[in-house]
């Protein structure tokens, strides 16, 4: 900010922040079939389909580099060499995606999950059906063997925070909020020469005291902050997250290559956290909420309870897929189902009279609200 006035620096802030944006929607486009990648052993890029990318990949001239099929969308990595290739969507203009500067993606040895509950089961879950990592390469911890005995086969797993904080390069903290700073308080100092990074899916506790509370292991402890969502799990979610203050550029191409397999993720500026959680974090269970009550009134007009259930599934991941396979704005894509005088419009009028977007708002708001109060307390 050397010499800019504090105008100035709000400006680039706010054209930074609109430059993201506007690339998260470019993931959105359609037409993402082909992928940019980078090969480091013949050194060229490659601009093709997913299966001509794989056959490049396990050809002769870089068998050695891999086990087996590791390339993923969008981005691919091999936990052989850790940095023979990445792969990133080509845009509509033909732009590559800017995934964090430089070729090289570099999955580090060991993934830790301090807590093995829900959240820690839908990503790691999703690492291994995207293989961005091997199982042995995961560990878990977490009190008793209630949710470690669930845990995918070939992961290690224990009792003690302790072990998993030496034994691994990156470490999600996955415990709820009013546990962390007690689960914190219980390591060890770290080696000088052990220094993870350290993922905190925690609702509600910022950068700063994140910092704070894991300045007591090591000195310029390396943190960042993520929301993720359960959908994750099926390697459909959505996450943001924002890096702490000790993080470098390859922290960043880590943590980006990493949240982006497990669905949608973007970098955003910490004070819209509380607002993500709001959104996506809690988002699943209003949909939920919504499926079920769909699927109620399609049992109330008469239709069998299981094939009502999936209509109401369905017809929610259609509609999501048409926002963002088309780019339309959702307002229009609602437009163009309502015809004059019939049925959808008229059902439209009914969800307005019931405050249906008001309801949906005020969720979001409510949980937005809840998790700065989660972070106050911390
Ligand atoms: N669920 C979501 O949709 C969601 C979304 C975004 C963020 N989050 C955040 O994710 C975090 C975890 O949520 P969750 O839904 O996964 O919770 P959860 O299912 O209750 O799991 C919590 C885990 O933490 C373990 N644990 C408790 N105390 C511990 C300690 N001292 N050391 C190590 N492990 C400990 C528990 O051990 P046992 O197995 O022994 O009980 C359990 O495995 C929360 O902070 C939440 O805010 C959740």
């Amino acid at each position: 900010m050397s010499g800019a006035t504090e105008k100035q620096y709000r400006g680039q802030r706010y054209r930074k922040e609109w430059e993201k944006e506007h690339w998260a929607r470019g993931w959105l486009s359609p037409g993402r079939n082909e992928y940019r990648a980078y090969c480091r052993a013949c050194d060229k890029e490659l601009v093709v389909g997913k299966s001509e990318l794989l056959k490049h990949a396990k050809s002769a001239c870089h068998k050695k580099h891999f086990r087996s099929s590791m390339l993923t969308s969008p981005v691919a990595v091999t936990p052989m060499n850790k940095t023979l290739v990445e792969v990133v969507p080509v845009h509509q203009d033909g732009a590559a995606s800017p995934a964090p500067s430089g070729k090289e993606v570099i999955i580090p040895a060991s993934i830790g999950f301090i807590g093995a509950g829900n959240m820690a089961q839908a990503l790691m879950n999703s690492f291994l059906a995207k293989g961005l990592v091997e199982a042995h390469l995961l560990m878990a911890s977490a009190p008793s063997n209630r949710n470690l005995e669930k845990l995918p086969s070939g992961m290690r797993t224990t009792n003690d925070n302790n072990r998993l904080v030496k034994e691994c390069d990156i470490i999600f903290l996955c415990v709820k909020p009013h546990l962390l700073t007690e689960m914190i308080e219980g390591l060890d100092p770290l080696e000088r020469d052990h220094s993870p990074l350290f993922i905190s899916v925690v609702t509600g506790f910022d950068i700063c005291t994140l910092e704070q509370l894991l300045g007591s292991l090591i000195d310029a402890p390396r943190v960042v902050r993520t929301m993720p969502n359960t959908p994750c799990m099926v390697g459909q979610g959505c996450c943001v997250y924002t890096m702490g203050t000790n993080t470098n550029e390859s922290d960043a191409k880590v943590v980006y290559s990493v949240l982006h397999s497990v669905g949608f993720c973007a970098e955003v500026p910490e004070y819209q956290m509380d607002a993500a959680c709001g959104l996506a974090g809690s988002g699943p269970a209003y949909i939920y909420a919504a499926i079920e009550a769909l699927a109620d009134g399609g049992v109330k007009m008469g239709l069998p309870r299981h094939l009502s259930q999936h209509l109401a599934a369905h017809t929610v991941k259609g509609a999501a897929s048409m926002v963002l396979q088309t780019g339309k704005h959702p307002g229009q894509l609602k437009d163009e189902v309502c015809s004059p005088g019939g049925t959808t419009i008229t059902a439209m009028h009914s969800l307005e009279k019931n405050g249906f977007r008001n309801a949906l708002m005020s969720a979001v708001e409510a949980s937005a609200n809840r998790s700065k109060e989660l972070g106050n307390k911390s």
